[in-house]
């Protein structure tokens, strides 16, 4: 074993195992995913750092086939709506493929629908009210409500993972917020940040390559 903090001590847990492993994961097995899974998953999302320890999230895990895939009809509809836009002349291939993209969430047994609610950082309240303006405070924005549910998201995708399920962490949905938001009756002061589904691989999850640690570290 090596001095601590070494690669190889990382290696040697499972904790590696698990976030070299994790992949995005598309096709799914019809199995049902047993609550106390879910349950287990959503035990370790919220474990992440978050700012304030505010934990200004919520999961609402979606099982009923009718409701995942109202979810898919509503963003359908939004993606139809947006095609109907004169900017989107000419992008009819991007748009297909976007669908796809956006839309395969339904056939996972369960889809977690991630929330996110109000989070007022003291110093973005203070710029406001300083009245700085809009490209100034967008400089200074630290959105730690967004980076709290980043942390979550991945720890939920790498949970689901070591526990032998596939997941993926996706955005394209919530182009349809408002309707999804209304089909779950979700409450108005939390809003749709991501959808993850999750089930059984029906392939393997493949890595994908990252760039060298040499490539994005700088030391000073
Ligand atoms: C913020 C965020 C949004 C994403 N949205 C989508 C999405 O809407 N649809 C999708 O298929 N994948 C989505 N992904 C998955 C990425 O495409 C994927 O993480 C990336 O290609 C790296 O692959 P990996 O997750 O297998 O390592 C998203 C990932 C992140 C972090």
């Amino acid at each position: 074993m090596g001095a601590p903090g070494s690669r190889s001590r990382l290696e040697t847990t499972g904790f590696a195992d698990a976030v070299h492993g994790r992949a995005s994961v598309r096709r799914y097995g019809p199995d049902p995913v047993p609550r106390d899974d879910v349950e287990a998953m959503v035990g370790i999302a919220v474990r992440a750092a978050n700012a304030g320890n505010a934990q200004t999230w919520r999961f609402v895990a979606v099982e009923d086939e009718g409701l995942r895939s109202a979810m898919r009809g509503a963003v359908e509809q939004a993606l139809d709506d947006m095609a109907a836009w004169p900017e989107a002349e000419g992008l009819e291939k991007e748009l297909k493929a976007y669908r796809a993209y956006a839309t395969f969430f339904a056939q996972a047994p369960v889809v977690m629908a991630v929330l996110g609610g109000v989070y007022h950082s003291f110093a973005d309240d203070l710029h406001e009210r300083r009245g700085l303006p809009r490209e100034e405070r967008d400089r200074r924005r630290q959105r730690p409500d967004l980076q709290s549910l980043g942390g979550a998201i991945q720890l939920l995708c790498t949970a689901a993972h070591a526990m032998g399920y596939g997941a993926c962490w996706m955005t394209a949905p919530v182009l349809a917020a408002p309707a999804i938001e209304r089909l779950l009756g979700i409450d108005p002061r939390w809003r749709l940040v991501a959808v993850v589904p999750i089930g059984r691989p029906l392939v393997p999850p493949r890595p994908s390559q990252r760039l060298p640690v040499s490539d994005v570290l700088e030391f000073r």
